[in-house]
């Protein structure tokens, strides 16, 4: 059994979730499920980012303290994941001990390595990305490249990790590993980036306190990038390891994040690594950005989709189907709610919901809910198991690649075809006929057995909706087993359904 280790960004708390951050959560959701099912032994790994200037200045404006702030904050982002079935195997906090025992344990080892010096910061730096600047990387205006809000200058002593010297070797490191960064264009992206100047990095901040000391070094704190990189190996119990995680599942399969923060996951995160001795990842993932109908989310526009207010409109399901559906993942896309309900109707309500109502309908209506267990298979028949199978081995690709917009068209596609095997089959017409019994109840356990393949390839992606799926076609959860035709051995009578996913009104 191999194993799978993947983790989402941990998010800042001096605000609550929105679509974004809910975004990559699924998406590491769907692949933790994906190999969990697949017989894996799966780590998903979340959390929140809690230190930095940004924190304290929010508290500042809110008149509480960072940690207050980052306490009622935290508990939103874990309050959503219950709401959504974010099935994560651990949320870590900045905060915590285990993870501050683990950065000033990091940092000293760098420290004693000599691959840390003091000096002096003057550079640009944005706040709300908690990102160092130079002056030529500016947007006209002296805007941050990444957000476009105005950068403030800092000019304080600093303490430097070397990355300098692990340029080339990062360099290296990407030419052997293509999947090292992900999708491909960013990979070019870090690629030209490392080519040219990579610079030390500053490592410590003087001006404020909300953060992590730096050993032996009185007024300085963690740059708040450095202490929250560490969280991915904190987690697991590093340095001292004591459940052996850190063992079991480092070097992480895959690191979700959006491209807003590739630099920092791509160059900063595998030469702090380099230098700490520790392996790299095998693949960090940058996908791209949501837009609300057509423009940027921003605080000032008031614009967030907020899943909350998506879950109880539409229902958590079609809103984790819709986000992982109709953007490809990497690409940047647009939340429009026209769209949204569309696919609820044709996609949902249509061509799933309805296949699950006819099917569990009729074998209600003419086998009164049981199989007798007579089956033999002809080429239709056959067709439709290989069509399944075909399915699995493309979802499966998909799930590697992270496409799971073209794991769920394949999906559709199967569902399609089952749609079809029907109209062509027409079980009404077999039940009017008593010397078509066997033939009517072999293509009904078909077309069961198919939605029983269904709902184990959508359980990554809609889990509740999945298993009440699998209820439906009399199985007893937790989903599992082969997607084989003759892995289907209804437990329970098979009865009429109510719809999975209702119309919404135009
Ligand atoms: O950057 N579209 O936290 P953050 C898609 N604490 N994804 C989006 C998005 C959007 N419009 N907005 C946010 C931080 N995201 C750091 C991370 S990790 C060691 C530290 C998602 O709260 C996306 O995953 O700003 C993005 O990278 C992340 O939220 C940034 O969250
Ligand atoms: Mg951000």
């Amino acid at each position: 059994m191999g194993k799978f280790y993947v983790t989402t960004p941990i998010y800042y708390v001096n605000d609550v979730p929105h679509i974004g951050h809910a975004y990559t959560t699924v998406a590491a959701d769907a692949l933790a499920r994906y190999w969990k099912l697949k017989g894996q032994q799966v780590y998903f790994l979340t959390g929140t980012d809690e230190h930095g200037l940004k924190m304290q200045r929010a508290a500042q404006e809110k008149g509480i303290t960072p940690q207050e702030l980052a306490d009622a904050n935290s508990e939103q982002f874990k309050r959503l994941w219950e709401k959504m079935n974010i099935q994560y195997d651990d949320f870590i906090r900045t905060t915590e001990e285990r993870h501050m025992k683990a950065v000033t344990a990091f940092v000293d080892r760098l420290m004693k390595a000599g691959d840390i010096f003091l000096g002096e910061y003057e550079d640009w730096y944005c706040v709300p990305d908690e990102t160092y600047w130079t002056e030529t990387q500016l947007l006209p205006g002296r805007l941050c490249p990444n957000c476009k809000r105005p950068v403030e200058l800092l000019k304080e002593p600093s303490y430097f990790f070397k990355m300098s010297k692990y340029r080339e070797r990062l360099l290296e490191h990407l030419k052997l590993h293509p999947d090292f960064v992900q999708p491909e264009v960013r990979w070019n992206e870090v690629k030209s980036f490392v080519e040219g100047e990579v610079r030390d990095l500053s490592i410590s901040r003087t001006t404020f306190d909300w953060g992590i000391p730096i050993p032996n070094a009185k007024g300085h704190v963690t740059y708040v990038w450095v202490d929250a990189l560490l969280n991915y190996i904190s987690a697991l119990g590093w340095p001292d390891d004591p459940e052996g995680k850190f063992q079991s599942f480092w070097p992480a399969d895959i690191q979700l994040i959006g491209k807003d923060i590739l630099r920092h996951h791509a160059v900063y995160w595998p030469c702090l690594l380099m230098a700490a001795g520790v392996e790299l990842p095998q693949t960090v993932y940058a996908h791209g950005w949501w837009t609300n109908e057509g423009q940027k989310m921003s605080k000032s526009l008031h614009n967030f989709v907020d899943p909350n207010t998506m879950i109880v409109e539409f229902g958590l399901d079609a809103f984790r189907y819709f986000i992982m559906r109709e953007v490809a993942f990497g690409q940047d896309g647009d939340f429009s709610v026209t769209a949204f309900k569309g696919r609820i109707n044709s996609d949902l309500a249509n061509d799933l919901g309805n296949l699950l109502s006819r099917v569990c309908g009729m074998i209600s209506r003419y086998l009164d809910g049981k199989f007798s267990g007579a089956s033999s298979p002809q080429g239709l028949d056959r067709e439709l198991e290989e069509g399944l199978n075909k399915t699995d081995r493309e979802v499966e690709l998909c799930f590697r690649n992270c496409t799971f917009h073209k794991a769920l068209t394949y999906i559709w596609e199967f569902i399609g075809q089952t749609n079809k095997y029907i109209d062509t089959t027409a079980p009404w017409a077999l039940a009017k006929d008593p010397a078509q019994k066997d033939r009517l109840e072999t293509v009904l356990l078909c077309s069961a057995a198919s939605l029983r393949g269904i709902a184990l390839l959508l359980w990554p992606f809609m889990p509740g909706s999945a298993e009440k799926m699998w209820i439906a076609l009399g199985l007893e959860p937790p989903l599992s087993g082969a997607m084989a035709f003759n892995a289907y051995h209804p437990r329970n009578p098979i009865s009429k359904v109510q719809p999975l996913f209702p119309r919404l009104e135009a």
